[in-house]
């Protein structure tokens, strides 16, 4: 991919799991990579991995440091850092906000630095790690799911609102992904998710595809476009689905003795492969 040679790429949450395979992808394609994470140490491993230079810090405030590293622009931003706390409305006020903070606001506040220099001068590619679950939904975490909906809402009004003038914008919604944060998900995200997991480098590939093709929605998992128009053309049919696999979890749970979840929380990204109106 011609166009990506020392071209400046940033990668929030690149420390690790998907972010990491992206950073690896860019920097093959010889791209120059600055790798954020909030963990520092994970940061500089990739980074030094790669060849390329470790941003460490709050992926919200992360664009003028890596601007400065990578000698004064950004050409590609991918908005990959995230959260997955577990429960419904009872969760507390604080996983509430920190789901919003990273899994939104992270985004609309690199939008904030980015957009107006790339609407100067040529354009750039704003690349949004989303999930299934933001265009389904995923059992046992409301914040995760409004957040995520919420992350894609934003960049389907980024690609509206700019496309004409440059700025191209990748959503990628896969399910399962083996990461830390899925492996953080215990028996039940194994029990929902383990038969269609896929590797974080086979979400890479799909959204370099995307890239080439300019295209909007990555789906690293096809059978998600199923269960997007299922959802769209009859939605209750489609939430009885949901909830007939909320009820075999809670079956599931209770016989390993854990606590039936009312909110508490199977998986990440159970959505999308559940999502069949069944
Ligand atoms: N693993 C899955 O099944 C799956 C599926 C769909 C979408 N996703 C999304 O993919 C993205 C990457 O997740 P992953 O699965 O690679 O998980 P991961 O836990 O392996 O990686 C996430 C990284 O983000 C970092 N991070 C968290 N908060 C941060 C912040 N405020 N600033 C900077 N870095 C921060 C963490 O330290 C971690 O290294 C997330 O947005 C997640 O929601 C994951």
């Amino acid at each position: 991919m011609e166009s990506l040679r020392d071209s400046g790429v940033v990668v929030t949450g690149g420390g690790g799991g998907i972010g990491a395979a992206y950073a690896r992808r860019f920097a093959a394609e010889g791209a120059r990579v600055a790798v954020n994470d909030l963990d520092a140490d994970k940061a500089r491993a990739v980074a030094a991995e790669i060849g390329g230079i470790a941003v460490p810090g709050d992926a919200s405030t992360v664009v003028p440091a890596a601007r400065e590293a990578l000698g004064g622009r950004i050409d590609t931003f991918c908005a990959n850092a995230g959260v997955a706390p577990h429960g419904g409305p009872e969760a507390a006020e604080e996983l509430w906000e920190g789901a919003w903070d990273v899994n939104v606001m992270a985004h609309v506040r690199a939008a904030r630095e980015l957009v107006p220099g790339w609407l100067a001068d040529g354009g750039g590619r704003f690349v949004a790690t989303v999930s299934a679950a933001g265009i389904l939904t995923m059992l046992g975490s409301a914040p995760y799911s409004v957040t995520k909906h919420a992350a894609l809402a934003f960049a389907e009004w980024l690609s509206a609102t700019y496309r004409h003038r440059g700025v191209d914008v990748h959503a990628v919604c896969p399910q399962g992904v083996r990461t830390d944060m899925l492996a953080g998900t215990g028996p039940a995200g194994d029990l929902v998710l383990a038969e269609t997991a896929i590797e974080p480098e086979a979400v890479a590939d799909a959204l370099f595809a995307a890239m080439d093709e300019r295209r909007f929605l990555v789906l690293p998992h096809p059978e998600t476009a199923g269960y997007y128009a299922a959802r769209a053309g009859d939605p209750d049919r489609w939430l009885g689905g949901m909830n007939k696999m909320q009820r075999k979890l809670e079956a599931v749970l209770e016989a390993d003795g854990a606590p039936a979840p009312g909110g508490a929380a199977p998986a990440a990204d159970a959505d999308g492969r559940t999502g069949a109106a069944s």
